[in-house]
């Protein structure tokens, strides 16, 4: 059994910032209402005939990670990625993505857990490297959201929330059992998938081709819907439960925590966590200040801009830790 490690990251964000004063024109809202309820002050969004797409995005960001891996793109041995808007019904972003970075005929995963999706998809891809089927796995989480938001005041509980963006990872086999993923935990509770979800395309209630032969400017039911404060109530419990099940597996206490890596839902939940934690502002990371929630992005991206910071050190105890729709939550525990 090997262990895998993090060895190049990357991130890719649109050049366009939308503030919530940009909002304020489009939909009734305020900056005021945004920030205290998120902490979200901007977020990028694509201009229209823009090029960027949840592949797209990936990619850049991948090659980054590629690059500062110090491997050549044909050293990656599979590619899986995490989003919950792809450019495609289907196929996934995955071959995209091997299509885009001319990497050789390896396999592509696509993975569907919206804001817990880059967890799952790293805790697949540690699976592969610890039995030595893989040796480098490109894992990255990339969103973009802004195309499949209702911009209206109808939709601005959800809208103001979403920013598009992409990171990426290469993970590696890594000879020392004490360094890198020590271990990751997944949660699902699809009792709840209907608490924060885009509706339509369910399987049995409307298939997606029907909403596009309605063409109904009224019909939301293919935006997001999200019941937020029964959300918020559950995230806040379950980012503790999983990161606690995280550290304890490990025979780890809080203390040990150098670098939390919360996915950035709301600066209120994150918040909530770094006090239940008792984690200092310099060990929890957040970005969703300027960023918005970038669902499967998220982590990835502070992940990246917290190590490109100098905030990650060799031997720092990292923890990620995930919830959102599905219900899915998830943590990982990484030596790095
Ligand atoms: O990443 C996946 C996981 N997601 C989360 O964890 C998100 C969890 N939930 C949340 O972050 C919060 O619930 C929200 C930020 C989404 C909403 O905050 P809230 O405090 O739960 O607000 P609310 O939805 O209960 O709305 C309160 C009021 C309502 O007006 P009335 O009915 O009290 O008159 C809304 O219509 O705020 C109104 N409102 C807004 N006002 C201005 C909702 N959205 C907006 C807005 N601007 N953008």
């Amino acid at each position: 059994m090997y262990n895998s490690k993090i060895i190049g990251l990357g991130f890719y964000v649109p050049d366009n910032i939308v503030t919530n004063d940009d909002l304020t024109k489009i939909m009734d809202t305020s900056d005021e209402w945004v920030q205290e309820r998120t902490g979200i002050k901007e977020r990028r969004w694509i201009t229209e005939g823009s090029d960027d797409t949840t592949a797209t995005m990936g990619a850049k960001a991948a090659k980054i990670a590629i690059e500062r891996a110090g491997i050549d793109k044909d050293d990656i041995d599979f590619i899986i990625l995490a989003t919950l808007s792809p450019d495609y019904y289907f196929p996934g972003p995955g071959v995209q993505i091997q299509h885009i970075l001319d990497i050789k005929t390896v396999g592509a995963l696509d993975v569907r857990n919206q804001c817990s999706g880059f967890v799952y998809a790293l805790s697949v891809a540690d699976q592969y490297i610890k039995t030595g089927m893989y040796k480098n796995i490109l894992v990255i989480g990339s969103e973009l959201h802004s195309r499949g938001l209702d911009k209206t005041t109808r939709g601005r509980g959800v809208s103001v929330i979403f920013g598009d963006g992409a990171g990426a990872v290469v993970l590696s086999r890594e000879e020392n059992p004490k360094k890198g993923i020590l271990s990751t935990h997944l949660h699902s509770q699809g009792e709840f998938a209907e608490e924060l979800t885009v509706i339509a395309p369910a399987m049995g209630k409307r298939w997606v081709t029907d909403i596009l032969k309605d063409n109904d400017p009224d019909d939301i039911s293919y935006t997001p819907y999200m019941n937020g404060q029964f959300v918020f109530k559950n995230a806040v419990v379950r980012f503790n439960e999983v990161i606690m099940e995280g550290l304890l597996t490990n025979n780890l206490k809080k203390e040990d925590i150098d670098m939390l890596i919360p996915h950035q839902a709301n600066l209120r939940i994150s918040q909530f966590v770094q006090k239940k934690f008792a984690l200092t502002d310099d060990q929890i990371y957040n970005n969703i200040m300027q960023y918005g929630n970038t669902t499967a992005a998220s982590i990835p991206i502070a992940l990246t801009e917290a190590w490109e910071q100098g905030k990650i050190k060799e031997g720092d105890l990292v923890v990620l830790a995930a919830f959102g729709s599905g219900f899915t939550w998830a943590s990982a525990i990484i030596r790095w």
